[in-house]
């Protein structure tokens, strides 16, 4: 049984990118039946920059309805908000004390900030920390993160191995990353990478004609319809060939080569790919969007859950620290 974990960030409802590039491969793990998963919205980390309340639950509710919908089964796996277990604070506070300064001051998501210092709030300087905490409150063995999460994973083994290396003993599990180098990326409506922040996502569960509009204005050339038309230079073609199956993407191939064929008819076709593929999900995420207190007594459920093995954690790390009075 491996037990695999990994922190979630709660950035709004997830796009086509995330669902292919991030929630899927998840699930697919959580589906093999030797895995044991700890899947959790990091709420405390957004703390760091986004500072309205609404927004955060709003968010929270999103993503979560988005696992939810998606086919996480939240009864076999554990799936909680961060800020549900209050003692990820507390095991932040030892391991923050085990964290030479210097780790932090060259942490890259501090270091980028270093020119705008005035920014930059202590919370998210010991963000790493925050998140070593979140991987070793649960002896978590392995941590599949993006390449960019890489250098948070190596300070946590850091950190867990200080730690150890002061108590004596393995009382800190050390994580294995599993860092996907050539995660797709999926491309957005303009060709660069699907990112909320370039405003060029396909919203996988917006409403119908949202999710039309986007497809319909994937940027392409201005090749007439008879003209033969280069798959591989098309981002609706990519798109497609991220979801669609071998034989379709073949068909399509040929008909972009052989001409005849227009880009609206491509699109109309992703589109159709799309629905079909999460017409499904997006009926339940819309569902527990209308019903957010199934998505909250999930996330509840997943935090009693989480709790006791939280708890017991500490409960080892305090008597091994020589805290409390008993
Ligand atoms: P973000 O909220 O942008 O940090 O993305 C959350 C997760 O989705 C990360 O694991 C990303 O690697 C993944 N992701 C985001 N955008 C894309 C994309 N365009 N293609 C593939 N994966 C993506
Ligand atoms: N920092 C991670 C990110 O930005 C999210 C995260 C928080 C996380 N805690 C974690 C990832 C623990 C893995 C394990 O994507």
């Amino acid at each position: 049984m491996a037990r695999i974990l990994t922190g979630i960030q709660s950035s709004g409802v997830p796009h086509l990118g995330n669902a292919l590039g991030a929630i899927e491969p998840a699930l697919e793990r959580a589906q093999q039946a030797e895995n044991e998963c700890f899947y959790f919205i990091a709420d405390l980390h957004s703390l760091t920059s986004l500072k309205e309340p609404a927004l955060r639950r709003e968010n929270v509710r999103a993503v979560a309805a988005a696992w939810m919908a998606l086919g996480l089964d939240v009864e076999r796996h554990y799936f909680y908000l961060q800020s549900d277990v209050p003692e990820v604070t507390e095991l932040t506070w030892y391991l923050s004390c085990y964290t030479p300064y210097p780790m932090l001051a060259n942490a890259h998501s501090f270091k980028d900030k270093q020119d705008q210092l005035e920014e930059v709030n202590a919370g998210l300087f010991t963000y790493p920390v925050l998140m070593a905490a979140d991987i070793l409150l649960y002896d978590a063995e392995e941590v599949p993160v993006g390449k960019d999460q890489k250098q948070h994973l190596e300070m946590t083994r850091d950190i867990a191995g200080a730690f150890n290396h002061q108590a004596g003993q393995e009382l800190l599990t050390l994580p294995a990353p599993r860092i996907d180098d050539q995660v797709m990326t999926i491309p957005g409506i303009d060709g660069r990478k699907m990112s909320k922040s370039y405003g060029n996502t396909i919203d996988i569960f917006a409403p119908a004609k949202t999710l039309k509009k986007q497809v319909m204005r994937i940027v392409t050339d201005s090749r007439e319809l008879e003209e033969p038309k280069d798959p591989d230079r098309c981002h609706v073609f990519a798109l497609y060939a991220h979801l669609a199956e071998g034989p379709a993407i073949n068909t399509m191939r040929e008909r972009y080569q052989a001409g005849g064929y227009g880009y609206g008819h491509a699109k109309k076709e992703l589109l159709r790919v799309i629905h079909e593929r999460y017409g499904a999900a997006r009926e339940r995420y819309e569902a527990l969007m209308a019903e957010p207190a199934r998505i909250d007594t999930a996330l509840e459920r997943g935090a009693e859950k989480v709790r006791p093995i939280a708890r017991a954690t500490l409960e080892r790390l305090r008597a091994a620290l020589g805290f409390g009075s008993r």
